[in-house]
């Protein structure tokens, strides 16, 4: 299997995917940031690197275009979101339909989108957490693969509580890739997952 991972910073989960050794070719990483850490971990690894700015597109619609041939060229079975901090055109989501995942940090369908660590400690919920899951048009409401939770403490700020969860991220998305590659979860034509067997 090939997989294709996106990136736009330090590339922390990227790195828990290369360290789980996962029966599967890592073929390219692609970050529309140029100046992303994450960059240098893939090509410490020997992986195919490319950066493709975003800022140097007119609009989302020709970026996300681009960024499919580029990602097409690498022929993947699966693209995975790391830290890949842009908004999808319907377009892009559509083309990867069921071989798309995501990394949200937060227990969806709580806290979809940015500063999901302080808007949680600001709520006063006791339990936060981390999400994998299929990628669909809408933003970080896709069919739920796995999730990890983690209790917030009382002396919590949004860099420890953070620290945390992304511990828990590092410990699911290799998880939720290892049964992608081993045919055990599907995106069903009702929207929902199939988990065949999570052995
Ligand atoms: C992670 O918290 C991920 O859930 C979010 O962005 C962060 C990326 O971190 N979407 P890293 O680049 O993998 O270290």
């Amino acid at each position: 299997m090939r997989i294709v991972v996106l990136i736009s910073g330090r590339g922390s989960n990227l790195q828990a995917i290369l360290a789980a050794q996962l029966p599967a070719q890592i073929v390219a990483v692609i970050s529309n940031k140029p100046d992303a850490t994450g960059l240098q971990v893939a090509q410490a690894a020997g992986i195919a690197t490319q950066a493709l700015a975003h800022t140097t597109f007119a609009s989302r619609a020709e970026f996300d275009k681009a960024m499919i041939q580029i990602i097409d060229g690498y022929q993947p079975d699966l693209v995975v979101l790391a830290g890949y901090m842009r908004i999808l055109t319907d377009e892009f989501v559509n083309h990867y339909q069921g071989r798309l995942l995501n990394i949200h940090p937060s227990l969806l369908p709580s806290y979809a989108g940015l500063n999901t660590h302080q808007r949680a400690l600001d709520d006063g919920v006791k339990v936060h957490g981390c999400t994998v899951h299929f990628v669909t048009p809408t933003l970080d409401h896709g069919p739920i693969i796995i999730q990890a939770a983690v209790p917030v403490l009382n002396n919590d700020n949004a860099d420890s509580l953070s620290e945390r969860v992304l511990c828990m991220e590092h410990q699911i998305y290799p998880t939720a890739i290892h049964w992608f590659i081993g045919g055990r979860i599907q995106l069903a034509a009702d929207g929902k997952v199939n988990l065949l067997n999570n052995n």
